[in-house]
């Protein structure tokens, strides 16, 4: 197979590579080492997929999904997350490859109180949300080898670029060891999701899933403070964690209280092979510490 990954020097794009390791892999990315695309450049995108590489599979991983960012840049998330997606998914089907676009549980809007399958309705609640659900419904109409593939609260090895710094694990054992106490909200539920997991899971949904909408983060769910709690219980961190309210943190940014996702498709298929949220930190924490003892 001949895999080209855009966004390869991201949180999720970096895992993706590693879980196409054996394959024939190029990358993509507004700078770096690989093959240099701006996704918004739609002659750039037809040249380097339908003529440069020619791939059978496109991961496109890059986006703008600075949430605030979005909201005040509404014509940048569109430009990057819709048509850019548009401009990838058209090159795909010209080349004749399947297209993978990763999107969000942002899709969802208030008032949900169990986990979203594939077919309930989106109703977007921000910029960055309405850009995502657009760029789902130019690459379905551009590429009907498609998958979209909806995900979650994402943390791992490699750092987020669009948020900077820390994944919510490393600023919470951040905070815990610089600050007296640490508040997280409890009225914000979702899945965190291990990008290792993930990888291996789109690596088995671009071989062997159907076309279509997925949904697929880790199993379960949990508040922010309930995550925070279990990463200070596995890693024996003492700490004053303390619940708080998103009320505490006013932001002109809209986001769902509850985007919980249910993988139901990739389950139909016998394809569901995300672990339990809870598991995947444990992965996580002990990927960690064998950095750690290798310095
Ligand atoms: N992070 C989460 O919690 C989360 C949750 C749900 C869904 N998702 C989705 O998961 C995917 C991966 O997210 P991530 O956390 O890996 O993000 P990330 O670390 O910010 O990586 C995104 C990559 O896209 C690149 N990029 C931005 N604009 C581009 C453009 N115009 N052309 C080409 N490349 C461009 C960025 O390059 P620069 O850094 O050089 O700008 C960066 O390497 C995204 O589709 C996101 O919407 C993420």
């Amino acid at each position: 197979m001949r895999a080209l990954v855009i966004g390869a020097e991201g949180q999720l794009g970096v895992e993706v590579c590693r879980a196409f390791a054996g394959t024939e892999l190029h990358t993509a990315d507004l700078d770096g080492a690989g093959h240099i695309l701006d996704v918004r450049d739609h002659e750039r995108a037809l040249d380097l997929i339908t003529r440069e590489i020619r791939p059978n599979l496109v991961i496109l991983c890059a986006a703008a999904h600075n949430v605030p960012h979005c909201e005040k840049d509404p014509d940048l998330a569109f430009a990057v997350n819709a048509l850019g997606a548009r401009n990838s998914a058209l090159a795909s089907h010209e080349a004749g490859a399947r297209f993978v676009f990763i999107s969000t549980d942002y899709v969802f809007g208030d008032g949900g109180t169990r986990p979203y399958v594939e077919t309930d309705r989106p109703a977007p609640l921000n910029v960055y949300a309405a850009s995502k659900l657009a760029g789902e419904h130019l690459v379905a109409a551009q590429c009907p080898n498609h998958q979209i593939i909806r995900t979650a609260a994402l943390y791992g090895a490699a750092p987020c670029r669009a948020k900077g710094g820390r994944n919510f694990v490393e600023n919470m054992l951040h905070r815990a060891a610089t600050q007296p106490e640490v508040r997280v909200v409890t009225d914000e539920i979702t899945t965190p999701t291990h990008t290792v997991a993930l990888a291996k899971q789109i690596r088995l949904l671009a071989e062997h899933g159907e076309p279509g909408l997925y949904h697929a983060t880790c199993q379960g769910a949990c508040s922010w403070h309930e995550f925070a709690q279990a990463i200070f219980e596995e890693t024996g961190t003492a700490v004053n964690l303390l619940p708080t309210t998103s009320s505490e943190f006013p932001s002109p940014v809209r986001r769902p209280h509850y985007s919980v996702l249910d993988n139901a498709h990739a389950r139909e298929q016998g394809l569901d092979i995300m672990p339990p949220w809870r598991e995947a930190l444990k992965d996580y924490l002990a990927e960690r510490a064998a950095r750690e003892t290798r310095g």
